[in-house]
């Protein structure tokens, strides 16, 4: 029944920010999923006879992905596969079963909130025993054999019934199938107080959240509707292969249906959405749109009010890239705030040290230590907890913040689908202008940014140009490490302003003097032929 196939290595089979992203269609090229599992089962070491958690969020190669993947683990020794039903996991559940089954780690397949369909993109990601993402060095060393592959363990064998919940046995290995949503569900209840967000739906509160046709529709089903009893309020509820044509990225572009029924003045008091494999959030209120820098901040200053974090946080995390405010919050509590390159593979160390306890990134992105992955339908539940506790709106909330702290004026500027040529010149070209920024213009700062981390003191470099003026404002350019096409080129722009009076002003305005200096510096048209962003978020 086992099966050593022969086999050649395939190019690019190199992880990026979040695993090996690539179109379908290069998914579909016979060997090249079996080679990239193959490259991640060599590059492990001690999993004969432990357990492998697999899911996926249901986008297009999923169903065939899952059985490829399970006999794969089965002929490579794994001794047990915990599966959800239907091949279905939210990356976060995923996290959460590794972690409570204690399983050596897991294989999620998601290109997240990247379109899905026999055109749109799949993604492999290995995540190790703590529940997160794998570190460098083991995406290093996945890369590295996929270069010189030469043959891939599989089985002989009928595809496995994953649709019934209960165990199967394939070879020497047990495959068990469980309810996607079951023990994350559970575990939800544990760090929330579900009884004050019951009450809040009871008085007659209303919220309106976008499954944007994939993951996480179940999840809000469950959690939501049925345990906390808030009446019809998820739509685009059930995840399909192609996403019911839906970009699955919460944001103000994507999630437009959303964001017109929520911010309108007479619509529902808070509305929410989630991603492609349930990581994202995007969180909003009638009348306001909360940054995710500013929902990181607002998280770190209220949690105390969940149960799970009543004795404080130990600290925040967030990205370079990502505004300061909530390094103001953690200030002010007297905690630690570190700033890491993009990528939520860099948070694991720390919330493993126990050093943070809340982490963010700008790309809609917060979570906690509760797992080892960004997790959207947390981040809604600790935005209902928060909103049940303190019984005001959002806007209320999200400018008493702004009083207390000063006002994060934040955007990023993406520019999608640039030449790749084109684009890395235009790095290029900013790196080796480095050293002449500080000192003009009002740039106190430039550099390529690199961070040490804390914990195991590996080094990861060139993360992104970053300009930091005197006053505090930032500008950032990096280029995508998730993208499929050509290359995204993404802008960061950030002004601080600590006068309540000016935090009125539409963003986009409060920043446009920054903005013109950001596209002035790169030559951004001169070098990418775009006289506007793609997307603004
Ligand atoms: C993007 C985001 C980054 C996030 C990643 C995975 O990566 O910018 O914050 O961790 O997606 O969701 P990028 O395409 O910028 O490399
Ligand atoms: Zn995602």
């Amino acid at each position: 029944m086992f099966e050593l196939v022969a086999t050649k290595p395939f190019d690019g089979q190199k992880p990026g920010t979040s695993g090996l992203r690539k179109k379908v269609t290069v998914f579909q090229q016979p060997h090249y999923a079996e080679n990239f599992l193959q490259s991640i089962f060599d590059s492990l070491e001690g999993f004969a006879g432990k357990t492998l958690v697999i899911g996926g969020d249901g986008r297009y190669y999923n169903p065939q992905i899952v059985q490829i993947a399970i006999r794969m683990a089965a002929a490579n020794g794994f001794g047990r596969v915990i599966v959800g039903q239907g091949g279905l996991l939210s990356t976060p559940a995923a996290s959460h079963l590794i972690r409570k089954n204690g399983a050596f780690g897991g294989i999620i397949l998601s290109a997240s909130h990247n379109p899905g369909g026999p055109d749109g993109d799949f993604g492999i990601k290995y995540n190790a025993g703590n529940g997160g993402p794998a570190p460098e060095k083991i995406t290093d060393a996945i890369f590295a054999k996929t270069k010189t592959i030469s043959t891939y363990k599989t089985l002989d064998t009928q595809d496995i019934d994953i649709k019934k919940i209960g165990n199967v046995e394939l070879a020497n290995m047990i495959v068990e199938v469980v309810d996607p949503v079951s023990d994350y569900a559970a575990l939800m209840q544990t760090l929330f107080d579900f009884d004050a967000i019951r009450d809040l739906f009871k008085s007659g509160f209303k919220m309106k959240f976008d499954g944007m046709g994939a993951i996480t529709g179940p999840y809000a089903r469950r959690i939501f509707e049925d345990i906390l009893g808030a009446k019809s309020m998820v739509m685009n509820g059930v995840p399909l292969p192609d996403f019911g044509g839906h970009h699955p990225d919460p944001n103000l572009v994507h999630a437009k249906e959303l964001c017109d029924l929520v911010l309108a003045s007479n619509g529902p008091e808070f509305g929410a959405a989630s991603d492609g494999d349930g990581d994202r959030n995007l969180i909003i209120g009638r009348n306001m749109y909360v940054t995710p820098s500013d929902s990181l901040a607002i998280i770190a200053a209220n949690a105390q009010l969940a149960p799970a974090y009543v004795a404080g946080i130990a600290g925040v995390a967030r990205s370079m890239p990502t505004s300061c405010a909530a390094d103001l919050v953690a200030k002010k509590l007297g905690v630690p705030s570190f700033e890491t390159p993009t990528g939520w593979k860099f948070f694991g160390n720390l919330l493993d040290a126990g050093m943070a306890t809340v982490c963010g990134e700008e790309s809609f992105g917060t979570g906690s230590n509760h797992v080892r992955e960004k997790d959207g339908v947390w981040a809604v539940l600790m935005w209902l907890n928060i909103l049940a506790k303190r019984r005001e709106s959002v806007e209320t909330i999200v400018k008493s913040h702004w009083r207390e702290y000063g006002r994060n004026f934040y955007t990023r500027h993406d520019y999608e689908e640039v030449d790749l040529a084109r684009a890395n010149d235009l790095m290029g070209n900013l790196r080796k202008s480095l050293g002449g920024f500080a000192g003009k213009n009002g740039i106190k700062t430039a550099d390529d940014f690199s961070y040490r981390d804390p914990v195991d003191n590996s080094f990861t470099e060139c993360q992104g140009i970053r300009l930091v003026y005197e006053n505090g404002s930032r500008i950032i350019y990096r280029l995508s490490g998730t993208g499929t096409a050509g290359a995204t080129l993404r802008v960061y722009i950030e002004k601080y302003e600590a006068d309540v009076i000016k935090h009125n002003v539409e963003t986009q305005v409060a920043l446009a003097d920054l903005i013109g200096q950001a596209n002035s510096i790169a030559a951004i048209q001169a070098n990418t032929g775009r006289t506007a962003p793609t997307v603004i978020t």
